[in-house]
């Protein structure tokens, strides 16, 4: 399953909501400026992989097409879209999208051992304000028994 949550309605979620399909993409390194372009405010209808300069490419499974260059994209299949409440009951302006991945594209070129290699892909990750980093390193901690 995978969940985004959105500030008011916009029109991801609302796309999410009424094809009842979505496409999470990973974003990496290289694209990092596209993705950035991508959050830009556009009127409804702006195509944004036209406006990201971002190839898209066919989904298998749903409906919405998936960002070509990405690493790994998963697509979805929406289980819930839910307004979140404040504490108090009150609905707040925020929508959590759940989804279920039905098709999975993994650039085979960032396996490494039949795994995905995630140092490889040199994936994005956002630290909170406008700050990101690139995971270039990866180490593994095992629960304690
Ligand atoms: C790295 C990154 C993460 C973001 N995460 C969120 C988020 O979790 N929720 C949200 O509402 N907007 C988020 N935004 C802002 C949206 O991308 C932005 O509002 C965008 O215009 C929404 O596009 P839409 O109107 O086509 O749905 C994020 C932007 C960036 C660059």
């Amino acid at each position: 399953m995978i969940a985004f949550s959105s500030e008011g309605l916009k029109d991801t979620p609302r796309n999410a909501r009424d094809m009842g399909e979505f496409v999470f993409n990973l974003a990496t390194e290289s694209s990092a400026e596209q993705m950035n372009r991508s959050s830009e405010r556009l009127p409804e209808g702006h195509d944004e992989f036209v406006h990201a300069q971002t190839p898209a490419g066919p989904s298998q499974v749903v409906r919405p097409p998936r960002v070509l260059g990405s690493p790994a994209s998963l697509e979805c299949i929406v289980t819930d879209v839910v307004q979140l409440r404040a504490n108090s009951g009150r609905e707040l302006d925020t929508y959590l999208v759940i989804g279920e991945v039905v098709g999975v594209h993994i650039n085979e070129a960032f396996v490494t051992e039949g795994r995905f290699d995630t140092a490889k892909a040199q994936v994005l990750a956002r630290c909170g304000y406008h700050d990101y980093t690139v995971v270039r390193e990866i180490f593994q901690m095992l629960r304690p028994e």
